[in-house]
Formats: structure tokens, C-alpha cells, sequence
């Protein structure tokens, strides 16, 4: 007990002088942390951040296209994210000739601007503590299974009711590992259109070497702008709609920030997982991420050996190849992190103090008594499985061996020929049209040779690192007719398969009838694809379900007895894709002995990262000629441009994108990353080390206004000069 004293106290000091760990709900603000927020320097109140009677923060803050955060900041509708964010939606109206991620892309007027299907932003339009209908008939007694189903039929009632005669959509979200439950009723506009984006060599400056990395010198920004209709209200793309015009927008500040200052990061955090045992930080640093890791430096050594060649392939492979390479890097840090933090053996001290706890009284002793046992058992098999099935995803799926991505489009076909002797021909018509699309889509982004050797590479290392019992047939075979030699297996396989250039996909498409089946069966690549999804279908996903359903039952009940255990403090839920504050103070870090980082860039620095040779540093001629003339305007201080700023506000993925603001709501960054020494922030957090990175806005409005002569979207701006 003494020793759990002592780890509150020295928790509680190292909160009170550094960071403020945790991400808010913004509902309980007022109850929870607004006092401290204006003890650190904040000048608003909870009601400017969060209101349901007045326009507030909230409404200026969005879901943008489903995992980002952006931020309005104009009242015509006028938004911004972050470049990496918006990449995929620019990487779709570029061409070789036409490319907007090289060169940037500027609408010099509404007319300009492009439109973008299947893009869509999600405001906030309130949020309500619904635990007790949600909970209601549940009995602590009741199994996992029972429970989960009366909460479902709630969670349905509560949907339906908040929603009638709305245009809103609903959704109900466990906190707390299923403790609590929240409401959120949200407006969602599907019409937004591309504005601007810088060139790569600025919006991802420093690509992915710099990624997870502090000093850090992106330009990681792009601006979009939603439409309305006549009413102000969401409606599918039209060209007659107009801006929407919001109760509130971000003021941007050019005053510039100082170490110490306050900030405030608001948006969506997608997941954390700051209450596992230390059953699960083993799991993942000591099976599933080396598994990981490892099948994804052999993808991205093959497309990087391609891409270096030839600029066409360059832009296919852009996209992919900085998905796959995003987590693995945050893999190789949060592993790093973790271990220098020692935070196995924390959380094995903190179960120590626990079940010391629990001890003290034989009503929890009867609840929590076993838990930790359970939780081992559980651990014991469950990681193998998680690995199982992980790897699996990265064979298949996630840029693996794409050729059976191909082959699976034809599903829908081979469904309705299955099911009907004579399908209606509107109906295969359909289908075909939809197939057609599909592959012009991905053929648009193919490269057949590195999916060939990726093919090789993976195959053999899955069966490397995952459990033999989780080998699909096509092994056996491989073995025999290939003596087990991949590359040999790859090479027929390619050689055979339809589904290699879209020419040979397509005649197959056409002349589809209820005798191709037969043919699409025996493709090797459609065969390699069902093998995998057998074993996935068979095996991997139940098992983990059923995993799933027990992990989640013991959260729940370790979450309530941590809550129990530690109710002198105010603990955060985890990040659950909801909407959150996290506040902190701008300040710089110490990564290692004798070395400190200052908290702030310039454009100085991407002068001395300038290299012609290395792709990832070279700086646009225009921007070299800015630097040179010193033709900075208002965005200069002290003779140069900021460029990026850390903080220690407590973000993971989601948060990208986020509005940063300081003591007085006015924008000062745009959030898009964590430093290198802090990704494992999401299982522990180490106010130390963990800094989130924020774009400088001046740097943006720079870039906008000098760079790319696109200063007219100034006019319609707050600007706090
Ligand atoms: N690490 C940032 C986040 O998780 C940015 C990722 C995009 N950039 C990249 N070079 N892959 O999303
Ligand atoms: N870059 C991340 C994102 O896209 C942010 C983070 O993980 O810190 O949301």
C-alpha cells in the first residue's frame, strides 16, 4: 500500500509540473478539468468548447472521411485537414500528366474546386450519458452473450428515438470498456470539394523517413469545403450547392506561440488501450508486432526497390506504400517506448497492488478475486491466434498479394450463379457494372511485378511465423508440386491467372455465364484466395471472436474494479473514435542522454534537409526562392517561417487533422502526428516523452498565401493578427 502511495504521489507531481495525460469528454469538462485547464492558462469556458445551447467549438470540429479530424475555418464552409489525410482524395484526380500530389493542386476559384464521391464529414450535434437505458435489464449475473443482446435491442430504441423525423444519424458508444454509454447524434454532409493541397514535397516533407519524427518539417495540410443545399443542409454533390455556412469557425491566430503556452488538441482520438493487463503489452511487443513488422519490411523493400525506378509506378504505389509503412514504423516505436518505460513490469507492480487490494475485503475478493488468473489464461492461447489472424489479414488483404483482391471481386457473380439456375440478366448487368469499375480502379494502381514477388516473400513467411494449424491447403500443395520452392509457385501463378491486366479481367467479365464458374474456380489466384479465406472463415475469425467476447467481459469487469481501486482519481476512458479534448502546454523533449529538443521549427530547417539526391528532401525550386528573398510577409518571426511546433496534449491516430488551439480558442496548428520516443502513448503514457506535433499555421497560410499565389481564401478567414 505504501508503495502504491508513493506511485500516486509521484504521478500526481509528475501530472502537476508536465503533461496533462488523458483525453476528455467534452460533456464533463465543466465537472472535470476546466479548472485546471484555466489554472494552465485557458481563458474560455467548457460552454466555448462544448454547448448544446449556443454555437461552440464542436460545431466548427468534424470526422473528416471517416478516420481524421478537420476543422472549419471560414464561414463559407471551409475546411482543413491534413495533407496525409486528404491524400487519397488527391491521389485520385492525379495522372501522370495531371499530378496534383507533385506539383499541389489550387482551385483559384469555387469553380475550380473538385469534387470528391464517397467523401463525407460528420459534425457533433450533441451527446448524452445514456448508460442507464442502455444497461437497462442487464444483471450482473448475466452472461456475456444475454447481456450483449439486451444491450444491442437498447442501444436500437435509443438510436431510433433520437433520430425520428431528423435528418441525423445516431450512434451509441461503450466508454469504459461498456460502464458507461454515450449518445452521439451527428449531421453528416456528403458534398466536399477539394480546395488546395501543397505539392508532396511539402505536404509530406520528409515522406516517410520523417514520419513518427521529431525535429519534423511538413507542410502536412490540405483544404476541402463542404456544400450545402438551399437550406443549409447535407445533400448528395450537386454543382448547384452552395457553401455551407456554419454557426462557427475557427479565428486563426498569427501571434505565434512561446514554450509553455497552453493548447488545447479537439478531436477524434481513434483507440488506446490504457488499462490491459500486462498480459497484453506482452502479446503485442513479444508475438504480434515482430510478426507484423516483419511481413512488412518485406513489402515495403520490394515496393520501395520499384518505386525508385520509374515515377508512373512512384504514383501507384504512393498511397500503399504509406499505409504499410505508417503503423510499421509506430510498431518499431511503441515496442521501443514500452521497453524503456519498463511498462510490463508497471502494470505487473500496479497487479500486485491490486490483488493486494482486492484482498482487503472478501466482497471483492468474491468479484475480482480471480480476475488476473483469468486474464492469464487467457493470454496464454489468445496470442497466438491474434498473430494468427493478423498475419493472415496482411497476406490477403492490406496490400498483400493484391492479384486475389482481384480474383474476389467476382464473388458476387459466383453467389447469384450459385443460388439461381437462370439469374435475371438486370440483375448480372448490375453486378458487371459494378466489377467493371472495381477494376479500373485498381488497375489504375497496379504494378504486376511487385505484386509478384511480394507474393513469394509473404506466403513463405507466413507459414514462418503463424501456428502450422493455420496453414490453408494451397501449402500442401506447394510442397509437393513446388518442393515447397515459393518463388516457382509465384511464377506459375502469374503466368495462369485472368486476373493480371485488366484486358484478360475484363473479357472474362463480359462473357461471364453459369459455365465460367467453373473457369473462375480453377484460376490459381482465386483458389489461393479461397484457401485463405477457408482457414479465416474456418478457424482464425471465430476463434477470435470468442476471444474477443471474453476480453471484453473481463475489461469490463477490470475496468470497474480499477475504477473502484483507483477512486481518488479522475481517470479518461479509452479513446473510442469519439470526440475529445486533450490539453497540455507547448514543450520541447529530451530523446536521449546529453540531447534536447526545442519545440519549435522553421523553414531553416528544411534548407539543411534539402538533398536533390533523396526523394523524401527535395525542396520545391519556388519555395528555395522564398527563403532566399526572404519574402515571408506576415508570417515571419524573427526572421524566418515556423514550420512545426510539439506539445504534450495526449493524441493517437484520428486526432490527425485536429484544430490546435491556444488559451483563447484561436488556431494555432493543425495536429498530424506523435514523436518517435512517445507512439506508445496508446497502452502508457510517458509525460517525459510524449509529444504530439502540430503543423504551424502561419505555415499553412504562408504556403497558401506566397507559395502557391492562392491568397484570395485568406479574404474569407478570421485572421487575430
Ligand atoms: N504518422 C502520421 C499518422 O499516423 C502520418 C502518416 C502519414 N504519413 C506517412 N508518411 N505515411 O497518421
Ligand atoms: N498521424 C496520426 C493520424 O493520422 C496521429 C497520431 O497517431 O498521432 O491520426
Amino acid at each position: 500500500m505504501k508503495k502504491l502511495l508513493l506511485v500516486i504521489i509521484s504521478l500526481h507531481l509528475a501530472f502537476a509540473s508536465l503533461a496533462k495525460e488523458g483525453m476528455w469528454i467534452p460533456l464533463l469538462l465543466e465537472k472535470y478539468n476546466i479548472e485546471e485547464m484555466q489554472e494552465m492558462g485557458f481563458k474560455l469556458t467548457a460552454e466555448d468548447i462544448y454547448s448544446i445551447n449556443q454555437a461552440s467549438m464542436k460545431d466548427a470540429v468534424m470526422i473528416f472521411n471517416g478516420g481524421c479530424t478537420a476543422e472549419l475555418i471560414s464561414d463559407q464552409g471551409l475546411i482543413i485537414t491534413n495533407h496525409h489525410c486528404g491524400y487519397s482524395a488527391i491521389q485520385s484526380h492525379s495522372t501522370v500528366e495531371n499530378d496534383y500530389l507533385t506539383d499541389g493542386f489550387w482551385a483559384m476559384s469555387k469553380e475550380e474546386e473538385l469534387a470528391n464521391p464517397n467523401m463525407s464529414v460528420t459534425f457533433l450535434k450533441y451527446m448524452e450519458d445514456v448508460t442507464d437505458s442502455v444497461l437497462k435489464g442487464v444483471e450482473e449475473t448475466m452472461a456475456m452473450k444475454e447481456r450483449e443482446e439486451i444491450i444491442a435491442g437498447n442501444i436500437k430504441k435509443i438510436n431510433d428515438q433520437a433520430t425520428k423525423d431528423t435528418h441525423y444519424t445516431a450512434t451509441v458508444k461503450p466508454f469504459f470498456h461498456g460502464n458507461q454509454y454515450f449518445l452521439f447524434v451527428n449531421e453528416v454532409f456528403k458534398d466536399i470539394r477539394l480546395v488546395g493541397a501543397p505539392p508532396s514535397a511539402i505536404g509530406k516533407f520528409g515522406g516517410d523517413t520523417d514520419n513518427w519524427m521529431w525535429p519534423r518539417h511538413t507542410g502536412d495540410f490540405s483544404v476541402f469545403r463542404i456544400y450545402a443545399d438551399e437550406n443549409n443542409e447535407p445533400t448528395e454533390f450537386s454543382a448547384g450547392n452552395k457553401p455551407y455556412k456554419p454557426a462557427k469557425h475557427f479565428p486563426v491566430s498569427l501571434k505565434g506561440i512561446e514554450e509553455g503556452d497552453f493548447t488545447m488538441v479537439f478531436g477524434y482520438p481513434g483507440s488506446t488501450y490504457q488499462y490491459v493487463p500486462s498480459f497484453h503489452l506482452e502479446m503485442l511487443t513479444e508475438k504480434v508486432y515482430p510478426g507484423l513488422i516483419d511481413i512488412r519490411t518485406h513489402k515495403l523493400n520490394i515496393m520501395d526497390k520499384y518505386m525508385e525506378q520509374d515515377r508512373g509506378v512512384r504514383i501507384k504505389y504512393a498511397a500503399k506504400n504509406a499505409g504499410v509503412s505508417n503503423s510499421w514504423k509506430r510498431w518499431r516505436g511503441e515496442i521501443r517506448g514500452l521497453d524503456i518505460l519498463d511498462a510490463q513490469q508497471k502494470k505487473k507492480d500496479y497487479q500486485a497492488d491490486f490483488q493486494e487490494w482486492v484482498a482487503e475485503d472478501a466482497d471483492r475478493e468474491a468479484r475480482y478475486g480471480n480476475l488476473l488468473d483469468e486474464y492469464e489464461e487467457l493470454y496464454a492461447t489468445l496470442g497466438d491466434v491474434r498473430l494468427g489472424r493478423d498475419m493472415l489479414l496482411e497476406v490477403i488483404f492490406r496490400n498483400g498479394i493484391e492479384v486475389t483482391n482481384v480474383a474476389s471481386m467476382f464473388r458476387p457473380l459466383i453467389n447469384i450463379y450459385e443460388k439461381e439456375e437462370e439469374p435475371k440478366a438486370e440483375e448480372i448487368k448490375k453486378i458487371k457494372v459494378n466489377i467493371k469499375k472495381d477494376l479500373a480502379n485498381f488497375f489504375k494502381d497496379y504494378h504486376q511485378p511487385i505484386d509478384k514477388e511480394i507474393t513469394a516473400d509473404i506466403l513463405s513467411l507466413y507459414k514462418e511465423n503463424v501456428n502450422d494449424e493455420y496453414l490453408p491447403a494451397v501449402y500442401e500443395k506447394i510442397a509437393r508440386k513446388y518442393n515447397g520452392d515459393f518463388k516457382a509457385y509465384a511464377d506459375r501463378l502469374f503466368k495462369k491467372t485472368m486476373f493480371t491486366d485488366e484486358a484478360s479481367a475484363l473479357n472474362f467479365l463480359e462473357d461471364f455465364s453459369g459455365r465460367s464458374v467453373k473457369k473462375l474456380k480453377k484460376d490459381p489466384a482465386w483458389e489461393l484466395f479461397e484457401n485463405f479465406i477457408d482457414v479465416y472463415s474456418d478457424q482464425l475469425y471465430p476463434l477470435y471472436q470468442s476471444f474477443n467476447q471474453k476480453t471484453d467481459s473481463l475489461n469490463q469487469i477490470y475496468m470497474k474494479a480499477q475504477m473502484e481501486f483507483e477512486s481518488d482519481k479522475v481517470l479518461y476512458p479509452d479513446a473510442n473514435f469519439t470526440l475529445r479534448v486533450g490539453y497540455g502546454k507547448v514543450k520541447g523533449y529530451e530523446p536521449r542522454d546529453a540531447v534536447k529538443y526545442l519545440y519549435q521549427t522553421t523553414i531553416e530547417g528544411i534548407m539543411e534537409k534539402d538533398n536533390p539526391d533523396i526523394y523524401d528532401y527535395r525542396v520545391p525550386e519556388r519555395l528555395k526562392e522564398l527563403y532566399r528573398t526572404k519574402n515571408y510577409g506576415r508570417y515571419e518571426e524573427k526572421g524566418t517561417v515556423p514550420v512545426c511546433f510539439i506539445a504534450t496534449n495526449h493524441t493517437t491516430g484520428g486526432n490527425s487533422g485536429s484544430p490546435v488551439v491556444n488559451a483563447e480558442g484561436h488556431l494555432i496548428g493543425v495536429n498530424f502526428d506523435r514523436a518517435w520516443e512517445g507512439v506508445m502513448s496508446d497502452l502508457m503514457f510517458n509525460p517525459e516523452q510524449c509529444r504530439n506535433i502540430s503543423l504551424d499555421i502561419r505555415y499553412a497560410l504562408f504556403i497558401i498565401d506566397k507559395f502557391a499565389g492562392a491568397g484570395y481564401l485568406l479574404d474569407e478567414m478570421t485572421i487575430i493578427e
